[in-house]
């Protein structure tokens, strides 16, 4: 066994558990307890960016450039598939079904009348048909969110162990975008970093790649889905490829960062080429997202593997 082996061990050693832990770890047991005792298939679905802070009273953060949009949007067409989904996202990150109003003021769709507020004519549509799905399947969504890269690391780890009593029930979609370099917590100054003392050098330490541990040992009968982002279209397949032989998981799924809203491919462990999905220039007009089409292709390929672990 080489020393990256335990890396990951001494990561959770080193960074202590974010605030409200046992509490949130709590509601995702009680969920997937739920879940297994009624034999439905729970999603786990990560998204959003990490940060990594600077400082322990944190002033100054890295962050990266996601904004939620695939996790949120993915999260709506597993509820619509059927699963219970854990939504594992980054604080203020777009989140299933409120993110269709980001960017518009509430105050601009209701109208004041001398003893109630309504919706005005020209939003009553859309704001019903979103009220209306939200209602439906609130009861089958959790709702857990991070900050920090360390936050997001401690509950990914707790999420996975508590789906472990799902076996091949669970489905981990891993989508956030997470930091590969990070400031451990013993090496960062508890205050505010002082200009005064002249310009900032800063040499980050490799985050451990926790998806050896996830597969392995946190959940090692569940279907596990994990992105691959690049920004150079020639490393894609092959590096999408590697993750798979790396990491002996079931799916990867490689999008470029400036065409990740129509083009995706998904590399398996059965086909030598990629499957690819790219939305036409009608479904983009008409409105449809490639989420839609990611989760029915996952969907297929889980009902699969559900159907192998029971007769296996
Ligand atoms: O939110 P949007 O704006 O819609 O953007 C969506 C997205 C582009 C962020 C999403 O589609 C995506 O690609 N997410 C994965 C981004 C990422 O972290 O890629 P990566 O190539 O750096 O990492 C590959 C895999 O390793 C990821 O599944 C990640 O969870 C995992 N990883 C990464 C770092 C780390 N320390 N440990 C890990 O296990």
């Amino acid at each position: 066994m080489s020393e990256d082996d335990f890396a990951w061990e001494i990561f959770f050693k080193e960074n202590p558990k974010p605030v409200h832990f046992e509490e949130n770890v709590a509601l995702i047991h009680e969920f997937c307890q739920h879940s297994a005792i009624k034999k439905q298939r729970v999603a786990l679905i990560t998204s959003g960016g990490t940060t990594v802070p600077l400082e322990q009273n944190t002033v100054r953060f890295i962050d990266n450039f996601s904004a939620g949009t695939r996790g949120s949007a993915s999260a709506e067409y597993f509820l619509e598939a059927g699963y219970q989904v854990i939504f594992l996202h980054r604080s203020k990150s777009l989140e299933p079904y409120f993110r269709h109003l980001s960017g518009k003021n509430i105050f601009d769709m209701i109208e004041i009348q001398p003893s109630s507020v309504t919706v005005d004519q020209q939003h009553q549509v859309e704001l019903r048909k979103l009220a209306e799905k939200y209602q439906l399947y609130k009861c089958n969504l959790l709702m857990v969110s991070f900050n920090s890269l360390s936050d997001y690391l401690w509950l990914l780890q707790a999420t996975a162990q508590e789906m472990h009593i799902l076996g091949p029930l669970a489905l981990l979609y891993l989508a956030a975008a997470v930091s590969d370099f990070y400031i451990p917590a013993s090496q960062m100054p508890c205050h505010k970093i002082q200009s005064s003392s002249g310009p900032l050098s800063l040499s980050l330490p490799l985050v451990p790649k926790m998806l050896a541990p996830l597969v392995k040992i946190w959940a090692p009968n569940a279907f596990i889905v994990s992105f691959k982002l690049e920004t150079n279209e020639k490393l894609l397949e092959t590096k999408s490829k590697e993750s798979l032989q790396k990491y002996h998981h079931h799916v990867v799924i490689g999008n470029l960062l400036h065409s990740r809203k129509v083009y995706v491919l998904l590399v398996d462990r059965i086909s030598i080429h990629p499957e690819e999905i790219r939305l036409s220039a009608c479904e983009l007009e008409e409105g449809i997202e490639i989420e839609s089409k990611i989760v029915e292709n996952l969907k297929a390929r889980h009902d699969q593997y559900y159907a192998n672990h029971k007769t296996g």
